[in-house]
């Protein structure tokens, strides 16, 4: 049976990380494979210093011996690996199904190189198949939705064990079902002017290179093409 395309890209992604980085370290399940890889390089004798993205990514970057830091003794994120839940051609992706958007997306705008790893079932021609995660205050979150439906979506409140699901961060998660995003940035401008909005999940602009896993246990990379000045 060929390898899970998921652990392939995880540890080919911890190929990047040298010694001394201080290493973004993403949520989710294609993540999990890189935190892994990367406790054995530790363990090794690998020297770096590790951002979780979440209380998830934390315990597991914990779990596996990776040396942790915040934002308080750092400027700038060497590295990040992270997963998504779709890429467009142009790099826009969708994030946030694992409900860790907000932080995942401090951390990848202050990398230097942010490194996606998803399996070929998150490549779309467009985004937007994926209700896209916006995360809320509990304030007032009626109001948030009730702009969101206007920008032309159904705007579901995420929840768990029949109650609202509650970030990492304190805040609630609305699904938006767009069907299609035409035009990421202008929408990401556009949900980010919402009052009570915190972040939601699109990210254009962020991320430098995809790794995408094969089923047949190959893997494809692409670097995102430098803009014309
Ligand atoms: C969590 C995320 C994840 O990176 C995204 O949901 C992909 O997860 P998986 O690798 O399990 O498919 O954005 O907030």
């Amino acid at each position: 049976m060929p390898p899970n395309p998921k652990q392939v890209v995880g540890a080919r992604a911890s190929d990047y990380v040298e010694d001394g980085m201080v290493v973004g370290l993403g949520t989710g399940s294609t993540a999990t494979f890189a935190i892994r890889k990367l406790g054995e390089r530790v363990r090794q004798g690998l020297n770096i210093r590790g951002i979780p993205t979440s209380e998830q990514s934390h315990a597991q970057a914990r779990d596996e011996g990776i040396p942790l830091i915040d934002f308080s003794e750092i400027t700038r994120i060497d590295l990040t690996i992270d997963g998504a839940d779709e890429v467009d051609p142009a790099f826009n992706l969708t994030k946030g199904g694992g409900g860790a958007l907000l932080r995942e997306k401090i951390v990848a705008s202050a990398s230097q190189t942010e490194i996606i790893v998803v399996d070929e079932t998150k490549l779309k021609d467009r985004l937007g198949a994926f209700p896209l995660p916006v995360e809320v205050t509990p304030f007032g979150w009626q109001i948030a939705r009730g702009c969101l439906e206007d920008l032309g979506c159904r705007a579901l409140l995420r929840t768990q064990e029949d109650a609202p699901f509650v970030t990492d961060n304190g805040n609630h998660i609305l699904d938006c079902a767009f069907g299609r995003i035409d035009d990421p940035p202008a929408l990401e401008a556009q949900i980010a002017a919402i009052c009570g909005v915190v972040e939601c999940g699109l990210f254009t602009g962020l991320a430098h290179r995809i790794i995408i896993g094969k089923a047949d246990g190959t893997c494809e990379e692409r670097t995102r093409p430098q803009p014309l000045s």
